[in-house]
């Protein structure tokens, strides 16, 4: 089973270093979901064709620029983004200032960190457990479009990531994560130029 993991594209709120809220995207974050596209279409042969993606505004225009290349697309809001709670559309940097406790504790164990009126990791690694049953269960291979938190929380599902490491895992934006048979495979960066050899040697996507 295959299963490819994308964040959204940049929204307005990424270069801001803003938390949470339901942005738009930016300018760079169409781009890369017209990209994304032009990937999917060019790369048909091994990319899954059934789609489950997270109810954001971000995720959903990212969707759009590729939502006829799949079979299916399913909603599901248990995808949506780590719940922030009092520090929803704070900055990194605000949170820091108005809650330096709290910041603290987070930095201190970010796996069992509870935001204020929120959620911590171990929260969501809890709520996206009935998506990964689901998925599990049928077997197919997926493309995933979420969040941050959220692809980690995935990651902890379908990988043997260690638990402890997974808040700290990199997922960066515009990049696909593939897993295969409950590994990481590797990452894969959605540009303009899209280099096949590559794709094939560092994956074997075609085996
Ligand atoms: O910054 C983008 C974002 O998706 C936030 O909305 C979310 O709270 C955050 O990443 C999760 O990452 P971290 O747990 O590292 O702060």
């Amino acid at each position: 089973m295959r299963i490819i993991l994308v964040r959204h594209g940049e929204s307005e709120y990424n270069p801001l270093n803003i938390i949470g809220g339901d942005p738009n995207l930016s300018e760079n974050g169409i781009k890369f979901a017209s990209n994304l596209n032009n990937f999917i279409e060019n790369q048909s042969n091994w990319f899954p064709k059934k789609c489950i993606c997270s109810s954001k505004k971000r995720v959903q225009q990212t969707v759009d620029a590729f939502k006829s290349k799949m079979n299916s697309i399913l909603i599901n809001e248990n995808l949506n983004e780590l719940d922030a709670g009092h520090c929803e559309k704070l900055t990194y940097t605000q949170f820091y200032q108005l809650y330096p406790d709290e910041f603290a504790k987070r930095y201190q164990d970010k796996l069992n960190y509870r935001y204020p009126g929120g959620e911590s990791y171990i929260d969501l690694i809890e709520r996206v457990r009935l998506v990964v049953e689901d998925i599990k269960d049928k077997g197919e291979d997926v493309f995933i479009v979420c969040h941050q938190a959220v692809s980690r929380a995935l990651i902890a599902h379908f990988t043997d990531e260690k638990l402890e490491d997974i808040p700290h895992i990199d997922v960066p934006l515009h990049n696909l994560v593939i897993i295969e048979d409950g590994k990481k495979k590797g990452i894969i960066t959605v540009g303009d130029i899209i280099n096949d050899n590559l794709i094939q040697e560092l994956f074997e996507l075609n085996k």
